[in-house]
């Protein structure tokens, strides 16, 4: 209590709130970035809040994207966070269940079999998953209909990405009992749990049911194929089977096991919801959905023929559309860590004491005018270059200089040391996503087949745009999100 009741003269500004324990938790609950925005103007960019009575300062802009994101390993810490909610559900001995040295380690493996040649055979993958849904999907049968665009695109997106990931024979297992127990686990993940995640709940027991019997059928698909030789397969899993940590050990069956769920469930929350924001948003822009299909007939011929890897760059709107939704429908809208030593604040007075936890929100300085033009319009053609809504302050990757650029090398890649950037959904530092490459090509292959067989608009013809819901820990939109959908001939 006399943590969250007094401040030192070196904290931040605090919000104000009636109740100790509870304090801001129910604002900042209901509608997080409006709470963020509310508060910088009131406060100035770095505020602390009480949440479930816990210290919590918010840094925002890229300052703060970069103070917070970048913080040295003996400042700033992750696991200590999450592991509460994670290893529950991925399992033990990965991501936050181990040292932090040992998760570079293993991000690294999962990123080496993320290459452009594995990102060749998956655009073929991810579109045959498509089409194949839309064809024997009942909501999808005839010439026109209205659709509940959000368990449709969970669908697609865990289908696409396991097969993509995990090869056909764990993709076949979706059809039949997996997609269940990926539900199952999929409830350890609601932000009750927390404060619940060890409670002999109904829905924790189905979770460590649920996490036994995945990791199992994995680490039985492991055996059968040691036992069936090297058959040339090339997916995450056998790529994971031939690795070795720098000790020397091989990764042991249990963690690949529980690699794989991670990864899966990573992507899923985030992809999906990314997904399904597209699908609302060309529903509200029908011109753009037009503009999308034309620009495929341009770029790759009248017949649109099937899609491959290397036609995504030829797609610049397509690609477009990708960031600019992650620029106004990033998943993750708070990202949190453990305070391990004070933290001075750069050109402030405050220091950040170790019972606080601080708080990234990259989507704030996403959001703000001083970077993007209007900023609440979703404009995916800002994204071209000499447009009049064009980002400020925001480089492409493939833009940064090397030799201008301070480079550290976190384990598992060269990572880009300013991350003082206003646009980061796929977060900056040594817990930088590594499925940033992946999660574009599928968004992006998903949306262009989509746009080939459908044209969208909403139910009432209007541009409104569905409100956000932020219940779960990835926003996405509210459902039911009702798109009219009308077959092209
Ligand atoms: C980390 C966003 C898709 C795997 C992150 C982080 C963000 C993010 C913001 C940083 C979290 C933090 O700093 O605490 C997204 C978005 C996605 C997406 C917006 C899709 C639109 C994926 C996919 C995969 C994946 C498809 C797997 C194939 C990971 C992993 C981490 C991560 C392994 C590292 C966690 C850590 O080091 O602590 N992602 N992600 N993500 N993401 Fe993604």
């Amino acid at each position: 209590l006399k943590q969250v009741l007094f401040k030192s003269p070196n904290e931040p500004p605090m919000v104000f709130h009636w109740f100790p324990i509870i304090g801001s938790t129910i604002t900042y609950g209901m509608d997080p970035p409006k709470f963020f925005h509310e508060n910088r103007k009131k406060h100035g960019d770095c505020f602390t809040f009480i949440l479930l009575g816990k210290k919590t300062t918010v840094y925002v802009g890229p300052e703060g994207n970069n103070f917070i994101l970048n913080g040295k390993i003996r400042d700033v810490n992750a696991e200590e966070i999450y592991t509460v909610l994670t290893t529950p559900v991925f399992g033990k001995d990965v991501v936050y269940d181990c040292p932090n040295a040992k998760l570079m380690e293993q991000k690294k493996f999962m990123k080496i079999a993320l290459t452009t040649e594995a990102f060749r055979s998956y655009v073929p993958i991810i579109s045959d998953e498509v089409t194949s849904y839309l064809k024997r999907t009942p909501d999808f049968k005839g010439q026109s209909g209205v659709v509940n665009i959000c368990p449709k695109m969970a669908q697609i997106t865990i289908f696409t990405a396991s097969h993509a990931l995990q090869g056909k024979e764990i993709r076949d297992q979706f059809d039949e009992k997996l997609a269940d127990l990926y539900h199952d686990l999929d409830m350890g993940f609601s932000p009750i749990n927390f404060m619940l995640h060890w409670a002999p709940l109904p829905w924790n027991n189905r979770r460590d049911h649920a996490q036994r019997t995945v990791a199992k059928i994995y680490m039985d698909t492991m055996k059968r194929r040691r036992a069936r030789g090297d058959d040339g397969q090339k997916d995450m899993m056998q790529h994971l089977m031939n690795s070795t940590y720098k000790n020397g050990t091989k990764v042991p069956d249990h963690e690949i096991a529980h690699m794989m769920i991670a990864l899966l469930m990573a992507g899923q929350h985030s992809s999906s919801s990314t997904s399904s924001w597209i699908m609302c948003r060309l529903a509200s822009r029908p011109d753009v959905m037009e503009a999308l299909y034309q620009e495929q007939i341009d770029n790759l011929g009248k017949d649109l023929p099937p899609l491959k890897y290397e036609d995504l760059a030829k797609l610049p709107l397509n690609q477009a559309i990708v960031k600019e939704t992650l620029r106004l429908h990033a998943p993750i809208h708070s990202i949190m860590r453990a305070v391990k030593s004070p933290m001075p604040v750069p050109g402030t007075k405050y220091v950040i004491p170790t019972d606080h936890v601080l708080l990234a929100a990259p989507g704030v300085s996403a959001t703000d005018s001083q970077y993007f033009p209007e900023p609440d319009k979703w404009e995916p053609a800002r994204w071209q270059k000499d447009h009049p809504l064009a980002p400020s302050m925001v480089r492409n990757e493939d833009e940064i200089n090397e030799e201008e650029e301070e480079k550290i090398d976190y384990g598992y890649g060269l990572v880009s040391k300013g991350s003082a950037s206003p646009y980061l959904p796929f977060g900056a530092g040594r817990h930088r996503c590594i499925g940033e490459h992946f999660a574009n090509v599928q968004l992006q292959t998903i949306t262009a087949e989509i746009v080939r067989a459908f044209k969208f608009r909403n139910v009432d013809g209007s541009d409104k745009v569905i409100g956000t819901d932020y219940a779960s820990l990835f926003s996405r939109p509210l459902e039911p999100a009702n798109i009219y959908w009308e077959r092209r001939n």
